[in-house]
C-alpha cells in the first residue's frame, strides 16, 4: 500500500523534497471557486453541499498538484451544529450571537452535531475517492479555544478581551464551554477519519493572545485531551497542531499535547523551527504575503526555508492562510519551485 509523502513526513520521515499544501488553498483567490460559491447561496450552504464542497476541495490540486487536499469546510460549523446562530456576511466575516453569560450555554447541545455535520462527512468520502494514492486528504477542526473566541466575541475580534475576561472571571462557565467543544471536536474529527481523512489539523489561530496560565488551560490541556482521545481510536492518524502565535511556547505545546506535527506561523525563525524538528515534524512557514508579491523574493524565501529545514521532517506550507487577493499565477510559481529539487 502506498503511504502518501505527506503522511510519511508527518510521522517523522525526512524526505528529499518536503511535501506541500497551503492553508486556505481553496477559496476566493481562485475564479473557479467564485463560480461555485455563487451557485451555492450562503457560505455555510457551500460547506453543507457535498457535491460543491468536494469540487472546491479539489480545485487547487487540479491547478497546482499539491501533495494534499484539505477538506473544504469551516471551523465555525461546530458552533452552528451546537445550535448557535452563525452568519457569514460578505466583506465582514462571520457573525454569531455572542455567549455573554453562563445561561447562554444552556441553549447549546451536542445532540444535533452528528446530523448537522453528516454532509461534511459525505464530502470527505467523495474527495478521498477522487484523489490518487499519493495525495493525502487532511481533515480539520478549530481548536476549542479559537472556536470559543468566535462564540464569545460574536465574530472576529481585534483584542479578544471578552473571551479572556470570561476565562478569568467565570472559570466554571469557560470550562463548561471548553468541555463541550472538546467533545464535539473529538466526535467530528473521529467521524472525518472514519470517512477517509488520513491526517487532521487542529487550527488554534488565536492561541497567541493568551498569557501562559490561560495558554496551558485553554490551549494545551484541551488539545492534549483531543489528541489522547483520537489516538485511542485512530492510533495511526497523524495530528497537526497549529497554535498560531505560540512563540516560545511552541516546544511546550508540542511536548505536552503529543501532536505529530506543529504548524508554525510566519514569525517563527528558521533556527527555532529546526530545533522543533527534534521534537516532531514541522509544517510551515512561508509568509503568505510572498504569494501576493511573487517574483524572485518568493522563490528565494521558499529555498531558504527548505534549506533551513532539510535536516528533519518538514511539510512545506504557509505561516497562515492564503490571502483572497493572491494572483493564482504566483501560487503556480511556488508550486513549480516546490516540485524542483533544491540546487546544491
Ligand atoms: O482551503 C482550505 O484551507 C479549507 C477550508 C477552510 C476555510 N476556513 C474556508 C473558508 C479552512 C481550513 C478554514 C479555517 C478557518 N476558518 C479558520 C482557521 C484558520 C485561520 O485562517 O486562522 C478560521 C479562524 C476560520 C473562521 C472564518 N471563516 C473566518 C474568520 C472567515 C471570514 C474571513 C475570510 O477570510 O473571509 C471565514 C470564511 C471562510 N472560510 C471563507 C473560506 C474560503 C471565505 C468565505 C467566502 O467564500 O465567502
Amino acid at each position: 500500500m502506498t503511504v502518501p509523502p505527506l503522511i510519511r513526513a508527518l510521522k517523522g520521515e525526512t524526505l528529499d523534497r518536503p511535501p506541500f499544501w497551503f492553508m486556505r488553498q481553496a477559496g476566493r483567490y481562485l475564479p473557479e471557486y467564485q463560480e461555485v460559491r455563487a451557485q451555492a447561496g450562503g457560505f455555510l450552504d457551500l460547506c453543507y453541499t457535498p457535491d460543491l464542497a468536494a469540487e472546491v476541495t479539489l480545485q487547487p490540486l487540479r491547478r497546482y498538484g499539491m501533495d494534499a487536499a484539505i477538506l473544504f469546510s469551516d471551523i465555525l460549523v461546530i458552533p452552528d451544529a451546537l445550535g448557535q446562530e452563525v452568519r457569514f456576511v460578505q466583506g465582514e466575516g462571520p457573525k454569531l450571537d455572542p455567549i455573554t453569560a453562563a445561561a447562554d450555554l444552556d441553549r447549546l447541545s451536542l445532540d444535533g452535531v452528528a446530523d448537522r455535520l453528516a454532509p461534511v462527512l459525505e464530502t470527505v468520502a467523495r474527495v478521498r475517492a477522487a484523489l490518487t494514492p499519493d495525495q493525502a486528504l487532511i481533515g480539520f477542526a478549530g481548536a476549542p479555544f479559537t472556536v470559543a473566541c468566535y462564540m464569545v466575541e460574536g465574530g472576529g475580534s481585534k483584542d479578544h478581551n471578552a473571551v479572556r475576561a470570561m476565562a478569568w472571571a467565570e472559570p466554571a462557565a469557560m470550562d463548561r464551554l471548553m468541555a463541550m467543544l472538546v467533545d464535539a471536536t473529538v466526535a467530528y474529527l473521529s467521524a472525518q477519519i472514519k470517512a477517509g481523512a488520513q491526517a487532521v489539523q487542529v487550527f488554534d489561530s488565536w492561541a497567541g493572545v493568551l498569557p501562559e496560565p490561560l495558554f496551558d488551560r485553554l490551549v494545551v490541556a484541551p488539545t492534549a485531551t483531543i489528541v489522547d482521545r483520537l489516538r485511542a481510536d485512530h492510533p495511526d492518524i497523524p495530528i497537526i497542531g497549529f497554535p498560531r502565535g505560540a512563540g516560545s511556547l511552541y516546544a511546550a505545546y508540542a511536548r505536552q499535547t503529543g501532536v505529530d506535527a506543529l504548524g508554525l506561523d510566519t514569525a517563527v525563525p528558521v533556527e527555532q523551527a529546526a530545533a522543533l524538528q527534534k521534537i516532531c515534524c514541522v509544517q510551515g512557514n512561508l509568509d503568505p504575503a510572498l504569494l501576493l508579491a511573487g517574483g524572485p523574493a518568493l522563490l528565494a524565501e521558499i529555498d531558504r526555508l527548505r534549506q533551513g529545514l532539510a535536516g528533519g521532517p518538514h511539510v512545506f506550507n504557509l505561516g497562515h492562510g492564503i490571502s483572497q487577493f493572491t494572483p493564482p499565477e504566483h501560487v503556480a510559481a511556488a508550486a513549480d519551485r516546490l516540485r524542483t529539487p533544491l540546487a546544491g
